[in-house]
């Protein structure tokens, strides 16, 4: 057990993400049951730097896991890529007596985890993201609640669009990442993906596609949109003109980011959050918890920020099933 780690303090950060709860229970509950003292920060580095800093107990955090956001609350705080802001929050920690910090957020989180890290704090990252785009690891938390959120509600708009003979284009989140849009798109049966990092802006390829359902007896069709590719509302206008097929979009927006954790993420977030203390028991600091080839892993920031995500074989071949099995 480490001497020098007496006081952790942990915070939520970025866009929220359904089990960052479970993340904050067991960073309290593992901590408390080590001898730590644990101390959480409302809303993210913006709280951080506002000493927005609150003594949290076994029951601080009682009847917290099964809902979705984050109770400690979370904001976006772009002044924090300055040296200065990230120096204050390490005075702020200094004063608060905060050893550590255990940071629960996505890739923009990790860059102001690690910019921290370089200026001689202990941090340890957690991957709380719905857009699973977190290269270091095979899973963040959240994205197994959004995937399924979406499903259901593209399962609805099915339910319309076939009694309508509509097509139906559907933009889910996932910045510039496309695994929600993929997932359900196999998920749901979708016809057509659009994702970032295959698309080549040709709308006729996606008018073909549709013709060819047609064609082949289909009265309806989903596509579904990842938000990175642009304005789904606009390409849906500019498909029906062009085809004289009804389009209707619909953004899913953050009814997929909200909504009770599913038992995976409870599950996956329980275990890292505990691991995030066990580390820094351990006398380990500046690591990113990850999940990889079915174990719960460390990697040092600055490797894990260094690591290439994008398209992997795998979701290569998820892509390339996908219209043929919705034909
Ligand atoms: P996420 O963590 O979900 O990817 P953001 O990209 O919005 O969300 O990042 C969350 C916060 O992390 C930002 O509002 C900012 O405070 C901090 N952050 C992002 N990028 C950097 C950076 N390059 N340097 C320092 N802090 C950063
Ligand atoms: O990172 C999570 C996420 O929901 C992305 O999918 C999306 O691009 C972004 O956050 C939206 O952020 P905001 O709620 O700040 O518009």
């Amino acid at each position: 057990m480490s001497d020098s780690i007496k006081t952790i303090g942990v915070l939520t950060s970025g866009g929220d993400s359904p089990g960052m709860n479970a993340v904050v229970r067991a960073v309290v509950r593992r901590g408390l049951s080590k001898g730590l003292n644990v101390k959480g920060i409302r809303r993210g580095y913006l709280g951080l730097i506002g000493e927005e800093i609150v003594d949290m107990e076994a029951r601080s955090v009682s009847n917290v896991m099964q809902h979705g956001g984050t109770i400690l609350e979370t904001e976006r705080c772009p002044e924090f890529e300055l040296s200065e802001i990230q120096d204050k929050a390490i005075e702020i920690c200094k004063k608060n007596g905060i050893d550590a910090l255990v940071i629960a957020g996505g890739d923009g989180s990790f860059k102001g985890a690690q910019k921290l890290a370089h200026k001689g704090m202990n941090v340890i990252g957690i991957p709380c993201t719905i857009d699973g785009d977190i290269s270091c690891s095979d899973y963040t938390i959240g994205f197994d609640t959004a995937v399924n959120t979406a499903m259901r509600a593209i399962d609805n708009i099915r339910d319309t669009a076939s009694s309508h003979e509509k097509c139906s284009m559907i933009e889910v989140m996932g910045r510039n990442a496309g695994y929600i849009a993929l997932w359900c798109g196999i998920a749901n049966g979708a016809e057509s993906v659009v994702i970032p990092e295959t698309y080549d802006y040709n709308e006729v390829k996606i008018m073909k596609t549709i013709a060819k359902h047609r064609e082949n007896g289909k009265k309806n069709n989903i596509i579904i949109n990842a938000e990175g590719v642009g304005d789904t509302s606009k390409m849906a206008k500019r498909i029906q003109a062009i085809s004289g097929i009804h389009v209707r979009a619909t953004i899913l927006s953050y009814i997929q980011r909200g909504g009770t954790p599913t038992c995976r993420d409870r599950v996956y977030a329980s275990v890292m959050g505990a691991k995030a203390v066990d580390l820094l028991c351990e006398g380990k600091s500046n690591r990113i918890v990850a999940y990889k080839n079915g174990n719960f892993v460390d990697y040092d920031v600055d490797e894990a920020l260094s690591m290439k995500g994008g398209m992997t074989e795998g979701l290569k071949y998820m892509y390339e099933i996908l219209e043929d099995l919705s034909v």
